[in-house]
Formats: structure tokens, C-alpha cells, sequence
């Protein structure tokens, strides 16, 4: 179960890197969350249920889990906007920061058993909202998004993607260490993904 949830938060990873930073506030279909809102509510479903909730852990970022719960509705049902206010919305840097934590806080922990029947339910959020996000992204303009990974386009792009902390095992127990830095020198972004072996770690990319 603990591959599953670390593969399918590769996969999220991937899906966010077809966006375009400057589209993360459209909101491709009204009624829906903007992007952004859902790079964050994934890790924070993730450690409000299993951090949180099984283990009764201490909150880092208690607005985010607050924010990333439930969103910001539109104030008006019948004309929701295409595209948030970025004044609503916590920055990119630091939702992705968020995102990271929460992996590295819930990387320590996925082993324990009192987690198992949350980890299930957690995982298939997951992969229900990887379906969602699909259905966004179809409706998103050509130009909002970036090009496959093995596109040219995509790797003359130094801004994307971006790895960050990588979960390590070799073999046991777990520890952390740092992916590469990509050519900008950052470590930090929607391309990060919590992976056991060091090998591993140059997918990120
Ligand atoms: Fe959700």
C-alpha cells in the first residue's frame, strides 16, 4: 500500500506538470476548485486523515490544512470565475513546500499499522482526484499547458520541472536525502516525489 501511495503521488506530480504555473489559478471547470487548490488538498487530505487524524500528530501548517480542506467557494454559484484572485491564494513556493512536508512527515510513518484502513481510503482520493485532474486538464487551453517530459520543448524549460526531498530506504529503516538540483539550483517543486531507492531518484525530472 505504501508503493501504491508513493507511486500515485509521482503520478499526481506528473499530471501537475502538464500545467503552466501562470494557469494554476484557472479554474477550467467553474465549478470546481482552481488548480492550485488541488496541489494542495491531495497532501493535505493525506496528513489531516493519517498525521492528523490516526496519529494525532501536531499541525505545521494549521491554515493550510484548513485552506487546502475545503477551498474558497465562488461568491456567486451562477457566475463562478474562470480564473481566482492570486490574492486568495497561498503562493506556489509555499504550497509546495507543504506538499513536501507532508510526504516527508508521512514517509516516517507509512509503515504503521494503524494507518492501514486510512491509507486505503487516502490512496483512493488519490487516484480519484489523478482522474478529476484529467478531466480539468482536457478543458484547459493548449497554451496553459507544457509539453510531455520527453518533448524538447519540456527540457529547454529550466524552470520545470523540479525535484525536491526524496524518501530513501537502503534497505531499512528510512531515511531522507536530497534529489539533484535541477540547472536553476532549486530543489523544490510539483515534480518532487517520496521514492525508496536512490537510484530511483534521478526519475524525477
Ligand atoms: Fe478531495
Amino acid at each position: 500500500m505504501t508503493d501504491s501511495l508513493e507511486a500515485a503521488w509521482e503520478r499526481t506530480d506528473r499530471i501537475f506538470g502538464f500545467v503552466a504555473d501562470e494557469a494554476l489559478l484557472v479554474r477550467p471547470i467553474p465549478l470546481r476548485q482552481p488548480l492550485l487548490f488541488y496541489v494542495g488538498h491531495l497532501p493535505a487530505f493525506a496528513w489531516n486523515h493519517l498525521g492528523r487524524g490516526v496519529l494525532g500528530l501536531p499541525s505545521f501548517a494549521s491554515d493550510l490544512d484548513a485552506l487546502f480542506e475545503a477551498g474558497i467557494d465562488p461568491p456567486d454559484d451562477a457566475e463562478p470565475p474562470r480564473q481566482d484572485d492570486a490574492t486568495l491564494w497561498p503562493p506556489l513556493d509555499r504550497v509546495l513546500a507543504f506538499r513536501d512536508r507532508v510526504r516527508l512527515e508521512l514517509c516516517a510513518v507509512l509503515g504503521d499499522p494503524a494507518l492501514a484502513e486510512v491509507l486505503s481510503m487516502v490512496l483512493e482520493h488519490e487516484l480519484m482526484h489523478q482522474e478529476t485532474l484529467m478531466y480539468m486538464l482536457q478543458q484547459l487551453p493548449a497554451a496553459a499547458k507544457r509539453p510531455p517530459p520527453s518533448s524538447r520543448l519540456r527540457r529547454r524549460d529550466q524552470r520545470w520541472p523540479r525535484c525536491a526531498s526524496v524518501c530513501v530506504s537502503p534497505p531499512a529503516p528510512r531515511i531522507w536525502a536530497q534529489a539533484p538540483a535541477d540547472s536553476a539550483g532549486t530543489t523544490s517543486g510539483p515534480s518532487s516525489t517520496c521514492l525508496r531507492r536512490r537510484s530511483r531518484s534521478t526519475r524525477c525530472r
